[in-house]
Formats: C-alpha cells, structure tokens, sequence
C-alpha cells in the first residue's frame, strides 16, 4: 500500500508503517499543485496530513486515492464534501492531543492572570517592575471559568481547572449530564456564561457553525475584568471585534492560539494585525505540539491505517459511506 506523508509524523511511525510492508513517500511543505501533483505521481491510496490544506482539486488528482487521514482532530483543512463526491472516506485521531491543548489552555490562562510575558518582556529590556506586577493578578482559585463545548479537549480542561479550585460552567449544543457529575461541572445557557464568566475558554470545532461565534455582541457581554483564550480555531473569534474590545477595554485581555490567518509552508510570514494588540497573547498554533500528543497521534494513525488495510475498516471515518435503502 502507496501512503503519502505530507507533513512531518514521528519517524518511528514511518519506521512502523514500513514494516507493516507499507511504500511511504514522505514529502513535506508541498502546497495546492505541488501537492496535487505528488498525490498523482506518487499514486498513494492513503494521503496522511497534519496542517496541510487538501481542497478538491488535490482530492481530484488521487486516482487511486482511498483514504485521507488527519493526523489530529480538526478536519477543516480537508474538503470533505468533495471527499465525499468522490468516494474517498477522511478520517481523523480524535482526543489523541487533548491532554496537549488543555494544558496550553491551562498555561494561557495562568499567563493573562500573571502577565507572565509582559512581565519577561520587561525583563529582557532591562526594566524591574515589581510593583506594577504585584498588584494586579486576581488568581484562579475560586474564579468562573466558562467552558465552551465539553468534547474531549473541553473536558480534559475542566479537570485540570477543577484541580486550580475554579468553578467551572459549560456550554455545549448537547447537555452532558453524566460529565457534569463526574467532572463537578454545571450546564449553563450560551449568554449567561458569557457574562458570568471570568475566564471563557473555546473548545468547538471550525467551520461555518462555528464562525465568529465569539463577535463584538458577546465580547460586549462579557465582564471587564474577564480574559478569552481560544485554542481551537481561528475563525470562531471575530479577530476584527475582538480587537476594538481590547482596545476599548470591554475585557481584560485574551490569549490565542489559533487565528484568522494562519502563515501557510509556503508563505510562513505572520500578517494577522492581531498580533499587534498589546492586551493580546499569542501562541503559534501549538496546542497539540508536544512529543507526547504527536506520538499518540502517530499511534492513531497507524492504527486507522491498519484498519482500513486489514479489514476495510475506517476508524473515526467523518464521511462515512452512505448507505441507500431501495424503497427505504
Ligand atoms: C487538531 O486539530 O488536532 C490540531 O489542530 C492539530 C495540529 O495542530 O496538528
């Protein structure tokens, strides 16, 4: 079996799937036609991305394309309608580098609160400021903290927020019951925790559903002194909205992760104006880069392929084939 590796995976997975007997063709950076032209040249049946973009037209170039896999949860890179159309199944590693982007949610929020990189960039300027730095951080304990979808990155923050002695309140579009109980988490309407809160923390997949569902309207309900942290997706914050609130003070900061305008391989300069707000810290997409959720994911990887080699199966498949009932 042909695979296609288009971004880097650990290379004691390329060293695993070569025994499985695998013929992995590992070529990273390629975008649009340079990818669409590896895909057809390398005649892969699985194509394996991390961050790289698979629009249709790298979809159409695939005749014996079976299978793309994302090696990680999101999947809004990959044009799964035309997938569809073409009868090539996408799935993902989901939950695999939870752990990874909870913990970074976790770190963001302990930085607004501390203004842990003011604090280096004055530092590295020469400048003590003991006193300003002494007199504003509010802590965690005992502080509102808005969890916004309650999936598997959402519930891996509740526990860590839990363990900081946060109260913490979601939203999600299905009510969770039974994590309630176990996570010690309560239920709340959309709008109430947005102005209950005093950090509120993102956790939904991209995607038109999701797009600026964090606008200047929500900003203007949260409290002043209340931070934002996303680490999901970029379009899920108005970055437009969110930057007037910074400036005008509707909150007290926010730290990202993900934003509107990600650097491409092949265009890696940063050019969202984001950047340039000074209640804003910002994180290069890193949520799921460590060792440990990227060897998971490999892990995963392996394993969807291994399925789909051995017994037609796909695991975590997002298009799954549909089924026609005659006369159904
Ligand atoms: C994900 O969707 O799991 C992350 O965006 C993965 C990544 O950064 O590779």
């Amino acid at each position: 079996m042909k695979i296609l590796l288009a971004d880097k995976i650990p290379d004691f997975a390329i060293s695993r799937l070569k025994s499985m007997g695998c013929e992995v063709f590992s070529r990273t950076g390629l975008t649009g036609k340079d990818l669409a032209d590896a895909v057809a040249e390398t005649g892969c049946e699985v194509l394996v991305v991390r961050s790289t973009k698979v629009p249709r037209p790298v979809l159409e170039a695939g005749h014996g394309l079976k299978l793309v896999i994302r090696a990680g949860s999101g999947f809004d890179t990959i044009d799964v309608a035309a997938a569809d159309e073409l009868g090539i199944r996408v799935c993902n590693c989901p939950g695999m580098n939870s752990v990874a982007v909870a913990e970074l949610t976790i770190g963001l929020m302990i930085a607004l609160d501390r203004q842990i990189v003011d604090e280096t960039d004055d530092l590295r300027r020469g400048v003590w400021n003991k006193k300003k730095y002494s007199s504003e951080a509010l802590g965690l304990k005992g502080r509102t903290l808005g969890i916004i979808g309650l999936g598997c990155v959402g519930q891996e923050v509740a526990c860590r927020a839990a363990a900081f002695g946060m109260n913490v309140m979601y939203y999600d579009v299905i009510r969770r019951p039974e994590l309630e109980k176990q996570l010690g988490v309560k239920y709340s309407r959309f709008d109430d925790l947005i102005e209950e809160a005093d950090f509120i923390t993102l956790h939904v997949p991209g995607g038109m559903q999701t797009r600026h569902m964090i606008g200047r309207r929500e900003l203007a309900l949260m409290k002043p002194t209340a931070y934002l942290v996303n680490c999901s997706r970029g379009g899920v914050v108005d970055e437009t909205a969110l930057a007037e609130s910074l400036r005008c003070g509707d909150i007290a900061g926010a730290a990202l992760d993900v934003y509107e305008l990600e650097p491409t391989a092949t265009d890696p300069e940063f050019k969202d104006p984001i950047s340039h707000e000074p209640h804003l810290y910002g994180t290069h997409h890193v949520g799921a880069s460590t060792h440990q959720a990227q060897d998971a994911v490999a892990e995963e990887m392996i394993r969807v392929i291994a399925a789909y080699r051995d017994h037609d199966e796909f695991l975590h498949c997002v298009n799954p084939e549909k089924v026609h009932v005659v006369g159904g």
